[in-house]
């Protein structure tokens, strides 16, 4: 009888393949780094073949160095980096350029036409999104635009479009399928989240031709076989969902109100809301959260763009320490209550405020500013940014979000996650098992393949390995978070 599943995790700066045992345990790892590629001001775009080449070498490298047979492993499950646009000749499988990631901003004055226009209600209720770069639309219709030939080609049924799901599982089953989930669906701004199919208004909308779209299926499903000669032998595909979504399930957050925070590059809260497509007034998103037997369980979302990042450029840029690791005890130096504030707004701010143009800052600096206060204000600053999002979830959901599952690299750092507790006023739990990403993958392939009954038994399987509880007294906790506001505002370019 197989004893793993194989997790795919596609993510925005590399691909990590991981064995799974029953259990939830991961078995082993592998991870290649890929690179980023930045042609313009605002571009960012990944090689295909890049994507691809990472993907098959994980996959191969976990399985040898386990030393696998592949009848011990029960099937594939995929999560990728969301919103990420594709664009591949269906004949020979070949795409027509380069991925256009989701950080990409080229489209935003499309987006701000399309805005001012006044297509942003229509958007928002069948899409659960917001006009904005961010999401594959405008990017597919750049593509479209401005590649050669590509616009009369797709209007010919000759090409295909996918996210990154699609395209893997495209490359994975030798071009016999061409489908995605109802998650990476929902991150395309083409997807109706309540009638579940592809919005033909919206299509119209953004000029995108029907016959370049995929089929869209559950996240626990049949997605074909792999290609026999790939790994060895074929194994079937059987779930897939955006990553932020698979953290979801790996997470266990099941049950309406329940609700998770990644801290990777970038930071996303999702909180499960149900049955219920709640429509956020707060410029948050709504998203699929997962789909199983045909059943959409929405969630909410808040979008941070930029979270370990500041981490990495107070490491790269600045220079003020070595090693991440040594953040913890950098900012334990600091006096607490020090009114140093850090606006990661490198690449703009994303919600609550969806400010393309605004820039980075930091505010605040004394005579006694030393590196452990600027440290202390760039990990704070994420958990300032959840508090935002934890205030507009809040306002727009019938049960908000209480205690907060964690997970993602920062979560490793006590102070931060301390700190985080006493931010949001809640309970923060850091689960036994930190992948939860690729976990949630292989559960949904786990549950397609009999392995799990229902979502209960999984829900049994996570573990606490740490809770944090608030500390902090809550006129200073209001105070700090008062002085985040008025920093934020000095950084602000578009008006709300
Ligand atoms: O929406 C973008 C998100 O899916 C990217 O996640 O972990 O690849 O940075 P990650």
């Amino acid at each position: 009888m197989a004893s793993y599943l194989l997790a795919i995790d596609q993510g925005t700066t590399s691909s990590r393949a991981i064995l799974f045992d029953r259990h939830g345990r991961s078995i082993a790892t592998a991870q290649r780094e890929f690179p980023q590629q930045f042609p313009a001001d605002g571009w960012v775009e990944h090689d295909p073949e890049a994507i691809w080449d990472s993907v098959v070498a994980t996959c191969r490298e976990v399985i040898e160095r386990q030393g696998v047979a592949l009848e011990e492993i029960a099937g594939i499950g995929i999560t990728n980096q969301r919103e990420t646009t594709l664009l591949w000749d269906r004949e020979t499988g070949v795409p027509l350029y380069n991925a256009i990631v989701w950080q990409d901003r080229r489209t935003a004055d499309r987006c701000q036409s399309l805005r001012e226009a006044g297509h942003t209600d229509l958007v928002q209720a069948r899409t659960g999104l917001l006009i904005d770069p961010y999401f594959s639309a405008t990017k597919l219709a750049w593509l479209l635009d401005n590649v050669e030939g590509a616009r009369e080609r797709a209007e010919r049924g000759e090409l295909a479009f996918g996210t990154v799901d699609t395209f893997l599982i495209w490359r994975l089953t030798g071009g016999r399928v061409h489908a995605t989930d109802a998650t990476n669906a929902s991150r395309t701004a083409l997807f109706d989240i309540h009638a579940q199919r592809w919005d033909p208004e919206l299509l119209a909308l953004f000029d995108i031709p029907a016959s370049l779209l995929p089929e869209v299926r559950d996240s626990s499903d049949d997605f074909g076989q792999t290609r026999a000669d790939l790994l060895g032998e074929a194994l079937p595909i059987a779930g897939v969902a955006g990553d932020q979504q698979a953290a979801l399930v790996g997470q266990a957050c099941f049950t309406p109100g329940m609700g998770k925070s990644t801290y990777g590059t970038g930071c996303f809260m999702i909180v499960n809301t149900g049955e219920q497509a709640e429509v956020s007034r707060n410029r948050l998103l709504t998203t699929v959260g997962y789909r199983l037997n045909g059943v959409p369980t929405y969630a909410m979302e808040g979008s941070i763009f930029v979270a370990g990042a500041t981490v990495q450029w107070l490491r790269d840029g600045l220079k003020l320490f070595a090693d991440a690791a040594e953040t913890e005890s950098l900012a334990g130096e600091t006096k607490s209550g020090h009114s140093v504030y850090l606006v990661p707004a490198f690449t703009g701010l994303g919600a609550p405020h969806w400010d393309p143009k605004a820039r980075g800052a930091i505010l605040g600096l004394t005579r006694d500013t030393g590196i452990a206060e600027i440290v202390a204000a760039g990990l704070q600053a994420v958990c300032y940014q959840t508090r935002d999002l934890q205030a507009c979830m809040s306002d727009d959901m019938s049960t908000p979000p209480g205690t907060l599952r964690v997970d993602g690299g920062m979560v490793a750092n006590n102070w931060v996650m301390q700190f985080l507790s006493d931010m949001l006023g809640v309970q923060v739990d850091r689960p036994g098992i930190l992948e939860t990403t690729a976990l949630g993958a292989a559960y949904l392939a786990g549950l397609q393949l009999g392995w799990y009954r229902d979502l209960d038994e999984i829900a049994a399987l996570w573990h606490c390995e740490r809770s944090f509880t608030p500390a902090m007294d809550e006129a200073e906790r209001e105070r700090l978070y008062a002085g985040w506001l008025e920093a934020v505002d000095r950084v602000r370019c578009s008006p709300e």
